[in-house]
């Protein structure tokens, strides 16, 4: 097949994930192999869509192997991110100095066609990877990429920033145990992952927690306090909870911390909620820590370094095969390609019999449900 690139766009959409530097840096050393030229957007797209902040047209940054030769160690993302960015909707202040949400994708578009590129590559989860589709139906060349730390993205074994997530949660569960033994304590670990439970089961399994509560298993608190109290009972004097914050009772809801109109719910908070309930049903003393960005920040695990090096020169491979409108997908041992259509259909959520919960419940690890 031709080779239908030459400048190709790189663009950091949505919450920001270790390893989307270790991305930028397979990508921009793919592409300069191949003799093309290769520039970040700024910001999502608000390096094209508000250039007033980005002085001497800032906004558009072409990247040479010196830029990203020492990034792809680094935590966040050279380019920056937001998750405010969807130029399909895009809050706009008009004349009266009031916001209304505004269709700036004609003009993304143009900016596309004035700076002469061929291609876009989208890094980002189901949000980020929506906008880049809608992209493509407007005439736009994209490629994917899977970024998320809640792994919930379907056709992709794993997204990076899952396992640095995962890893930095499970060094915190670890921690908490002796502190926990000490005072003879319930502690409660709230993480993200938004309406997935990866993050919290696969970190609930490696701490060694002794309840995991997921948003696929809706539990029933008392089931959890009665598994506490016994264990309690046969010598294990203090308990490591972990929460998703997606979980949610039977019969109940998620805990949303905020609201904001034209944004995902913000979620948090169930943590609290468990711990007071345990501590009215066990009479233990309880502590709730809630672990939220840290999971986020720092640098990649060396998986996430590996995968993201991987993943942005894939997304180079497949423009130079003559592909458009996939995601670089992991389906050991081989990388995949996937239509970005089939990826964002629905999230990738924990199935209640998957071999993780089954083994968890082997190891008496309780759900507060589903069994
Ligand atoms: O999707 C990644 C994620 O970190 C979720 O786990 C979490 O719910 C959300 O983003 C938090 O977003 P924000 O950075 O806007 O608070």
């Amino acid at each position: 097949m031709t080779v239908t690139a030459r400048r190709v766009a790189i663009n950091t959409g949505g919450g920001d994930a270790p390893g989307l530097n270790a991305v930028i840096h397979g990508a921009v050393y793919a592409a300069r192999n191949l003799g093309w030229q290769i520039f970040g957007i700024r910001d999502g797209y608000d390096g094209f869509l508000e250039p007033q902040n980005y002085p001497g047209g800032g906004g558009l940054v072409e990247l040479r192997r010196s830029a990203v030769r020492e990034i792809s160690h680094l935590g966040g993302t050279i380019l920056g991110t937001t998750n405010r960015g969807d130029p399909f909707c895009r809050p706009t202040r008009q004349q009266d100095g009031t916001f209304k949400d505004v269709d700036r994708s004609d003009e993304l578009m143009d900016c596309f066609r004035k700076n002469r590129l061929d291609a876009l590559i989208a890094v980002g989860g189901d949000g980020s990877l929506g906008i880049a589709h809608k992209l493509q139906s407007k005439g736009l060349r994209v490629i994917g990429v899977p970024k998320t730390i809640d792994n919930d993205l379907e056709s992709t074994v794993l997204t990076f920033g899952f396992n640095t997530a995962v890893s930095f949660a499970t060094e915190c569960i670890d921690r908490l145990h002796s502190t926990a033994l000490s005072h003879q304590r319930i502690i409660v670990v709230e993480v993200m992952g938004r309406h997935a439970g990866w993050i919290a089961l696969h970190s609930g399994l490696a701490g060694r927690a002794d309840a995991i509560l997921i948003p696929e298993i809706p539990f029933e608190i008392e089931k959890v306090a009665a598994h506490l109290c016994r264990k309690h009972e046969e010598g294990k004097a203090y308990s490591i909870v972990v929460v998703a914050e997606g979980a949610k009772p039977v019969g109940g809801d998620v805990t949303v911390r905020s609201r904001e109109a034209g944004r995902a719910d913000r979620l948090g908070g169930i943590g609290e909620t468990v711990a007071a309930r345990l501590q009215e049903l066990t009479g233990k003393e309880n502590r709730c820590v809630v672990l939220g960005h840290l999971l986020r920040g720092g640098s990649p695990t060396a998986i996430d370094r590996i995968l993201g090096v991987t993943f942005g020169a894939a997304a180079i491979h497949a423009l130079s095969m003559g592909m458009d409108g996939v995601m670089v997908a992991l389906n050991p041992p081989r990388i995949d390609f996937v239509p970005i259509q089939q990826a964002i259909a629905h999230l990738k959520l924990v199935p209640r019999d998957s071999e993780f919960v089954l083994v968890s419940r082997a190891l008496d690890i309780c759900f507060g449900g589903g069994e």
